[in-house]
């Protein structure tokens, strides 16, 4: 069963508490995204990005209006449904990659499989097949810090995608790196896009937004701009990556 949108978000309202004082960060957001769209939500720090992007992630609930999650009416689900739903469709890619640090790149691809409770076997096949194809190959046995910030997103990613998602949001996911590293993350979701995968990134970089086909503006916690991108203002990463300056050392041994 496939829904006309993945994402549609109803008059949406948060509300963060901090005692006494009500932080409106979300003032009513209304919004629709296609399954197979890849959107920038863009806007000034302190804007809301973050906490929609946590909203559509279902690691947090509106205070107020409807959302729904490719046809679900995510608001009604207990904690554990909304987990379960999460780990299901939703990947998650953030600025600090999120890696954790004892662990290996394998093992870290590994660790949200156990969730899934899939076999071990079938867990170590998933993920190294989703590093060989983020170009890290030679990288498996390797810790988060014997990698380059390029590679730990990467790694980030193919942890990610080992489990499948319907939809990838990545908050700020170039915002920690040099402009190749950066547009090598973003060839990678273009080609995921073009699988099919639904894809929402907040950036600052307008040139970053412009690798996707709909640009979302917030502000004070509206969207207040919903543009798409004309097909040729839109930035291909592979065709830039072809004219770019060769890689730092490592980061390229795809
Ligand atoms: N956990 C929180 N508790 C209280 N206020 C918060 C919390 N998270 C975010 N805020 C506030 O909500 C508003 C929106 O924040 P955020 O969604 O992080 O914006 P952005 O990602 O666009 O920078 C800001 O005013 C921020 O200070
Ligand atoms: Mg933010």
């Amino acid at each position: 069963m496939s829904a006309a949108f993945m994402l549609e978000v109803e008059n949406v309202t948060k509300v963060y508490r901090l005692g006494r004082i009500k932080v409106p960060a979300l003032r009513g957001v209304t919004l629709a995204i296609r399954p197979g769209e890849m959107v920038a939500v863009m806007g000034p720090s302190g804007s809301g990005k973050s906490t929609l992007m946590n909203i559509l992630g279902c690691l947090d609930r509106p205070t107020g209006g409807a959302y729904r999650l490719d046809g679900e009416e995510v608001g009604k689900k207990s904690d554990r449904e909304l987990a379960s739903i999460r780990n299901r469709k939703i990947g998650f890619i953030f600025q600090s990659y999120n890696l954790l640090p004892q662990l290996t790149a394998l093992e870290n691809v590994e660790l949200p499989l156990i969730y899934r409770g899939l076999p071990a076997r079938e867990r170590r096949r998933r993920a190294e097949e989703a590093l060989v194809r983020l170009g890290l190959k030679d990288r498996l046995r390797h810790s988060p810090r014997e990698l380059s910030g390029g590679q730990q997103q990467r790694v980030a990613i193919a942890r990610a995608l080992a489990a499948r998602p319907e939809v990838i949001l990545a908050d700020e996911p170039t915002g920690n790196l040099d402009s190749r590293a950066g547009e090598e993350i973003l060839a990678v979701f273009q080609e995921l896009n073009a699988e099919g995968i639904t894809l929402v990134m907040v950036t600052h970089d307008p040139n970053v937004a412009r690798h996707s086909e709909r640009i979302l503006r917030l502000a004070d916690g509206r969207i207040v701009s919903d543009e798409r991108v004309r097909p040729q203002e839109r930035i291909s990463a592979r065709e830039l990556l072809a004219v770019l300056p060769a890689a730092e050392e490592g980061v390229n041994e795809k």
